[in-house]
């Protein structure tokens, strides 16, 4: 197989491109055939030495994210029959042609979506609707705030939400990209009025934060009663102050997130909850990934710059080529 790897912790010159052994599923494991697959910030975090993968995972191949063919099952895996379109998520190994994944961990693609389409899907869907639905419990009628919401999970969240009959108020900083946003379901505003128009509806019942410290207190004054803070990026800082004034008299909760190191069961949990609430609106097209570029794995040190620049719509993937499906 075809595979980035890290050679240690650092920029891009810790990154390369080798061959290496195809892995052979063993247990409930399946073998996936990859086209394209998708940049996170996780790999980021990872690459600069911040975020190991978790024991179990390929420690130097980043990715965690997967879309592609079932090409071999190891011996318990039954759920999936070869030649089956997957997507879900991986601990790590997902930047490479040929990825070992969990068949509870994956999904079907729907017909509606092709291989680049299926490849933006899955990390950034999968926490979104984690996040919001499983975890804030957002309600229709309620008023969702997405802070960041031109990325990845952004503007996965502001679909999800929308879909789901909530209002999303969607705060962007690049201005050229509102409009892009406030076609997905969103009221979209810049980061310094939130306060005032969250007000304005009567308060946010739920905070998607996917930038960090520096909004906490701006969200704390956003929020509704009853309203529920989810704390999932933290790119822009991890501490804060906290008014435990305004916390108990608007009887908040504040939550925070991950997905990659949980258990086994509790992702499967994740999958399977976004196999049967978001991949059905898939596959109708009442929602759908957006791709802001593709790179050749070849260029993969530029792909890591363009995760990095501010002002992306979507996601950024990486292409490894048509890949023999055998
Ligand atoms: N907890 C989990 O399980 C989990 C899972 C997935 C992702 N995440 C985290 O969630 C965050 C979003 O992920 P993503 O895939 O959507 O990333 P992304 O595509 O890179 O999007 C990042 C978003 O945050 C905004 N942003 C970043 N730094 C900012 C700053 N200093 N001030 C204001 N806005 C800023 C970006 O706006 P600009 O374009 O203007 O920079 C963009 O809208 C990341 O921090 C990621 O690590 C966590």
């Amino acid at each position: 197989m075809r595979a980035v790897v890290f050679t240690g912790a650092g920029g891009n010159e810790v990154i390369e491109v080798v061959e290496r052994p195809d892995p052979v599923p063993t247990g409930d494991d399946l073998l996936i055939a990859v086209r394209y697959a998708g940049l996170n910030p996780a790999d980021l975090a990872q690459r600069e030495g911040r975020y190991p993968a978790p024991p179990g995972s390929p420690p130097d191949v980043p990715g965690i994210e997967v879309s592609g063919s079932v090409i071999a099952r190891g011996p318990t895996a039954l759920r999936f029959a070869v030649g089956s379109r997957v997507f879900g998520i991986v601990g790590g190994g997902g930047f490479a042609d040929r990825v070992l994944v969990h068949e509870l961990h994956v999904t079907d693609v729907p017909e509606r979506l092709d291989e680049l389409a299926a490849a933006a899907v899955p990390e950034v869907f999968v926490t979104a609707h984690d996040a919001v639905m499983m975890q804030a419990r957002l309600r229709p009628g309620e008023l969702l705030v997405v802070n960041g919401a031109n990325g990845g999970v952004g503007t996965a969240a502001v679909q999800i939400a929308s879909v789901a009959g909530a209002r999303v108020l969607a705060t962007v900083r690049s201005e050229a990209l509102r409009d892009d946003v406030a076609r997905l379901g969103a009221t979209v505003i810049g980061p310094e009025e939130l306060v005032e128009r969250a007000v304005a509806e009567g308060g946010a019942d739920v905070i998607l934060e996917l930038v960090g410290a520096p909004n906490l207190g701006p969200d704390l004054r956003a929020l509704a009663v009853r309203g529920r803070i989810v704390i999932v990026g933290i790119g822009a800082g991890t501490e804060a102050p906290l008014d435990l004034r305004k916390l108990m008299g608007r009887r908040a909760q504040i939550m925070g997130t991950t997905l990659r190191a949980r258990p086994l069961e509790e992702k499967a949990i994740a999958v399977q909850a976004f196999a049967r609430e978001v991949v059905p609106h898939l596959a109708a097209g009442r929602i759908a990934p957006l791709v802001d570029r593709v790179f050749p794995a070849s260029d993969v040190a530029a792909a890591f710059d363009r995760l990095q620049s501010p002002g992306k719509l979507g996601k950024v993937l990486l292409d490894f080529g048509a890949t023999s499906r055998s």
